[in-house]
C-alpha cells in the first residue's frame, strides 16, 4: 500500500477512534482512487489535504470503505435452504416456550435481519410453536441502524421477496414499502463494531450465545488477519449445534473445518459441532 493510503487510513482511524486498517488493502486503494477521481483531484496527497479540511469528507470516505449495499433475501437459495431445511432444527425442544436467538452481524439497513425474521415467523406459524425470538441486528454505522429502525424500504431492495411475503409483511407507502410492526418488534438494532478488539459480541446480547448467526458480505472486505480475528469471535458467540451463514465469497478458515460443518453442497450454511472447541 502506498504511504499516502496508509496516512489516509490513519487519519480516519484517529478521527473516528475506529479501526480502518483492517479492511483489505486493495479495497482501500480502489475506493480512495475512485474518490480522488470523483473529486477531480490530481493525486493522493491533495486528497489527504482535502480530507483534513472538509468536515463532511471523513464520514463520506468511511461510508465508501464500508460498503453499505444489501437487499432482502440476498442469495435466495441460502435463505430457502435455511427456511425449508434448517429452521425447525433451531427451535427450542419445548413447544410451549424457550428461546431462539439470532444475530445479523453487519446488518446494513435491516434487509438481512428482516429477511431472517420473516423466515422465522413463517416457520413458527407453520409449526404452531411460540418460543421467544430475539434477533440482534448490529452494524458499525449509526445511520444504517436508523434505517433499520425506520423499517422503510425502496422497492428496488425487495427483489427476493415473494408476492405472498409482500402481502403479509409489507405495506405500500409512497414510493416504497414499510415492514410490518410484527417483524420490526422481533429485531433489536444496536451498534457493534466487529473490529473492536474489546468485545466479541454485542453487549446488549449478554447472557448466552446464538442459535443462528448471519455474517454475510462483510468478512470478504477484510485483510486475512482481521478475517480470522472476527471469525474467532463469531465462532465463540455461536452455540454448539447453531448455524452460521456466510456470504457467497466467504469461507470457513481451515482451523475451523472440523468444528463447523458445511450443511449442504451449496448455500454457504455451516453447523457448529456439539464439541466445537478450538
Ligand atoms: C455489504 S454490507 C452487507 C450487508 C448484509 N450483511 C448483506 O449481506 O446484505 C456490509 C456492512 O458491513 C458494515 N460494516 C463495515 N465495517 C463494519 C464493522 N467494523 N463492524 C460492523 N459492521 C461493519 C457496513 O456498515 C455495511 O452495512
Amino acid at each position: 500500500m502506498g504511504e499516502t493510503v496508509v496516512d489516509i487510513l490513519r487519519f480516519l482511524t484517529d478521527h473516528f477512534g475506529e479501526d480502518f486498517h483492517s479492511y483489505s488493502q486493495s479495497l482501500a486503494e480502489k475506493r480512495i482512487a475512485e474518490r480522488v477521481k470523483q473529486l477531480r483531484l490530481p493525486g493522493l496527497s491533495e486528497y489527504h489535504q482535502f480530507l483534513q479540511r472538509d468536515c463532511g469528507e471523513p464520514a463520506y470516505l468511511s461510508r465508501m470503505l464500508r460498503i453499505r449495499f444489501s437487499s432482502f433475501f440476498r442469495d435466495p437459495l441460502q435463505f430457502e435452504l435455511l427456511r425449508s431445511q434448517i429452521m425447525s432444527s433451531l427451535l427450542p425442544a419445548s413447544s410451549q416456550g424457550g428461546f431462539l436467538r439470532a444475530w445479523s452481524a453487519a446488518c446494513a439497513g435491516g434487509e438481512e435481519p428482516c429477511s431472517l425474521a420473516i423466515i422465522i415467523d413463517e416457520t413458527l406459524q407453520m409449526l404452531d410453536v411460540h418460543p421467544k425470538v430475539q434477533i440482534f441486528a448490529t452494524d458499525v454505522a449509526e445511520d444504517a441502524l436508523e434505517e433499520g429502525r425506520a423499517g422503510y424500504y425502496a422497492t428496488g431492495s425487495l427483489g427476493g421477496v415473494t408476492l405472498q411475503q409482500l402481502k403479509t409483511y409489507f405495506t405500500p407507502d409512497g414510493t416504497g414499502y414499510r415492514i410490518s410492526p410484527k417483524i420490526l418488534s422481533m429485531i433489536s438494532y444496536c451498534r457493534h463494531d466487529l473490529l473492536d478488539p474489546h468485545t466479541y459480541a454485542p453487549p446488549e446480547s449478554l447472557f448466552g450465545g446464538f442459535d443462528l448467526i448471519c455474517c454475510r458480505n462483510f468478512l470478504m472486505y477484510l485483510d486475512p488477519q482481521a478475517y480470522l480475528r472476527v471469525f474467532d469471535n463469531l465462532f465463540r458467540a455461536l452455540n454448539p449445534g447453531g448455524v452460521l451463514l456466510l456470504g457467497k465469497a466467504e469461507s470457513v478458515p481451515e482451523r475451523y473445518h472440523q468444528h463447523l460443518v458445511r450443511i449442504f453442497e451449496c448455500g454457504n450454511l455451516y453447523r457448529k459441532q456439539q464439541t466445537g472447541r478450538t
